[in-house]
């Protein structure tokens, strides 16, 4: 199993193209099922969940091809309407598969998502909004089964998708397709604001679809008879270009990113001025694709974090800060408001010698001088990525086990992080436990022998 080596210590200079955004991808890519017409989207990530997805497709009748980062997905077949179980226990974001097909086929079969490392993760949101929308739902040996009224087409609806934590996102997404071919006018209230709901709006939009008022509360959708193909560039990965800079507020340095999401990313770069982080716009006409320059030579300064749904603080980079902050000058608080257990970064911090103490969704921090590089294990995506900040800025060696996880999420992390001066690199992880262990045995031999 690979793991990471990382020498911390060095600070961080260069330039870093930020890709195409994993969490726009996967609910993209499932809107292919709306369509028997190709749809391709580029500047895809080369990335285990977009490979999940693919082969999650293919069972569903939709082939896929890759040329470089475009990714063209034509669905062939519409026989087969089941994503089984050892599909989707790989990726919770197969549940988006759901609305497109009870949208197209008439039927939908998905195995249920169980919860995962960051808590539990229900699927009530989701089931509620196609039954707003005419779908039977039940749940049969263990597979959700969604079925459309009478003539196999969904009808518009008012649907509220609120939850005790906020919208849900991939809830959004599932709703969002199945309405574009429901009978009549669907109203969503309460939706996810997020980028990614605005980018998934925006390909079925070129598809045919009618949509008003993505990336607001209230969305409405006029259905359509059919759909067609389309071809679409996703927008930036906001949540790499921010452990990028969560990167550089721990180890130090001058680091320009390019390709990043900015307008997507206030509530972050809020955070990282207050911490001492300077982030400076360089140039772009774009918001949502600007390039920037990144910046800390003074120290860190503590601060207070709550994770909120868009465009609040988002929960996908909590870890990459709360690690950033174990080296801060003082004391912070930082609060979980989404997934309230998503905290198992911190037991391996604290290894590492950060001070912190949890109290159910808050952790406090005081912040320590210096981080001493250990062995530590990821546990989920982003956890690891906060893991990996914290060892970039630990004294001595770190070695990062299990990092499968973080290449759910990011391509080949380690490359962009030794271009930028990191002393990091890929190893595996049972050889170099053997040569630890060589190395320890030849030390107590004694002289002679
Ligand atoms: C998406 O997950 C992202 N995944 C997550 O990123 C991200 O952390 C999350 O949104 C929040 O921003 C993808 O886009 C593939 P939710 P999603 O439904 O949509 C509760 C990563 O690391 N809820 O918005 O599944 C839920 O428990 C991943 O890239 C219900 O109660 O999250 C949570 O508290 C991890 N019932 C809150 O809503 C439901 O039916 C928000 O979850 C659905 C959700």
């Amino acid at each position: 199993m690979d793991a990471f080596r990382i020498t911390g210590g060095r600070a961080l200079s260069g330039a870093h193209r930020v890709g195409g955004a994993k969490n726009a991808a996967l609910p993209l890519m499932t809107a292919a099922l709306l369509t028997d017409e190709p749809v391709t989207l580029r500047d895809v990530p080369d990335l285990a969940d977009i490979a999940n997805m693919q082969r999650l497709l293919r069972e569903l009748g939709c082939e896929s091809s890759r040329d470089g980062d475009a990714l063209t997905l034509h669905t062939v077949a519409s026989d087969a309407s089941h994503a089984r179980y050892d599909i989707v226990r790989t990726m919770r974001a197969s549940i988006g598969a759901l609305g497109p097909l009870v949208a197209r086929r008439g039927e939908a079969r998905l195995s249920m998502p169980g919860g995962c490392a960051i808590g539990e993760r229900p699927v009530d949101i989701h089931l509620r909004g196609l039954r707003a929308l005419g779908a039977r739902v039940t749940l049969e040996e263990g597979d959700i089964v969604a079925r459309a009224p009478e003539g196999g087409r969904l009808r518009g609806g008012r649907v509220f998708l609120g939850g005790p934590n906020g919208p849900t996102v991939l809830g959004t997404a599932n709703i969002l397709a199945a309405a574009t071919l429901a009978q009549g006018r669907t109203i969503i209230e309460n939706a996810a604001c997020e980028p990614e709901i605005v980018d998934l709006a925006a390909l079925l939009t070129d598809m045919g679809a009618r949509i008003r008022g993505a990336g607001a509360p209230r969305i409405t959708i006029d259905g359509v008879e059919r759909l067609t193909g389309a071809d679409r560039r996703l927008i930036p990965d906001r949540i790499e270009a921010g452990t990028f800079m969560a990167a550089v507020a721990a180890a130090g340095g001058d680091v320009v990113l390019e390709n990043c999401p900015l307008d997507a990313l206030m509530a972050a770069t809020d955070r990282l001025e207050h911490m001492g982080v300077e982030v400076t716009p360089l140039g772009g006409s774009d918001p949502m694709r600007m390039t920037c320059r990144v910046r800390r030579e003074g120290p860190l300064r503590p601060a207070q974090i709550t994770t909120q749904p868009h465009p609040g603080f988002p929960t996908d980079l909590q870890a990459q800060f709360v690690a950033a902050l174990s080296l801060a000058d003082g004391n912070s608080v930082v609060t979980e408001r989404i997934f309230p257990e998503r905290f198992l970064h911190v037991a391996e911090l604290s290894r590492m010698g950060a001070q912190m103490f949890r109290q159910g969704p808050t952790v406090v921090i005081s912040g320590v001088r210096e981080l001493v590089g250990a062995p530590i294990m990821a546990s989920d995506l982003r956890a690891s990525a906060g893991l990996v900040v914290a060892g970039l800025a630990a004294r001595g060696e770190t070695v990062v086990h299990r990092v499968y996880h973080i290449d759910r999420g990011y391509s080949r992390i380690e490359e962009s992080l030794a271009r930028l001066g990191a002393d990091i690199e890929r190893i595996d992880a049972e050889e170099a436990r053997a040569e630890r262990l060589a190395v320890a045995a030849r030390s107590v031999q004694p002289a002679g022998v």
